[in-house]
């Protein structure tokens, strides 16, 4: 059976303090969930909650993933702002690279990404690389994919399963089979028939979860039909 992966995307959301009621509230509700998650879920949120959702994933000995959706293109020093791949160790294990939201509003070029790839490598970082269709250039050494159709996204209306499926394939195929993920609009309604497509190897999901309580519907709606 092939592993499905659950990719939340908090983007720019969440004090503190919020992210750390998701996650008493999230863990609150996987104890009700009685059997090992059926999924790869992988939390990824904003540089200033990642310590401390990081501690608190290891004390509470919760089954997910931390990552992060951005990384800086430069190795350190004098570049006032930028996190780099080196200030991640033992924050983070995935970083999202490429977004189409930070290609649109940040001007980020597949030059710079292709450095925040080499970046991430360099310090061991899993790197989720996210593109818009399969004629878009995907850097050696990413380890999952995401197709993202950009129009849809935070539309509510999420493109139709099969013809995602069909992008996926082709994106599955020009990248050696590696995981190939959907996002655009994903919510439980439409979580489990996306997970079912031959060529889509799981979702990210972003308005899907803000909310502790409906991003697990995403893991009931996907269980209960498993
Ligand atoms: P959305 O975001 O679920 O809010 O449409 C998806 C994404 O950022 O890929």
């Amino acid at each position: 059976m092939k592993t499905i992966y659950l990719v939340a995307n908090w983007k720019s959301n969440k004090t503190v303090e919020e992210a750390r009621s998701w996650l008493s509230d999230f863990s609150c509700e996987l104890r009700e969930f009685k059997t090992p998650l059926p999924l790869t879920v992988i939390l990824s949120v904003p540089f200033t909650v990642s310590a401390v959702l990081q501690e608190e994933i290891k004390k509470l000995e919760m089954p997910i993933h931390l990552g992060v959706q951005n990384v800086s293109q430069f190795q350190s020093g004098a570049y006032t702002g930028e996190i780099s791949a080196q200030m991640l160790e033992g924050l983070a294990e995935y970083v999202i690279i490429g977004h189409s939201e930070r290609r649109k509003y940040l001007n980020e070029t597949d030059e710079m990404l292709l450095k925040k790839v080499e970046q991430a490598k360099l310090s061991g970082l899993k790197i989720i690389y996210c593109v818009e269709n399969d004629l878009m250039p995907i850097p050696d050494g990413v380890d999952i994919i995401v197709y993202e159709s950009f129009a849809v996204i935070g539309s509510g209306k999420p493109e139709d399963p099969a013809s995602a499926d069909l992008m996926c394939r082709a994106l599955k195929e020009k990248n050696g089979g590696k995981p190939v993920l959907y996002g655009g609009s994903v919510n439980k309604e439409t979580m489990k028939e996306f997970c079912d497509q031959p060529s889509i190897d799981g979702v990210i999901v972003g308005g899907a979860s803000l909310k502790p309580d409906q991003f697990m519907q995403l893991i009931l709606a996907f269980a209960s039909y498993g």
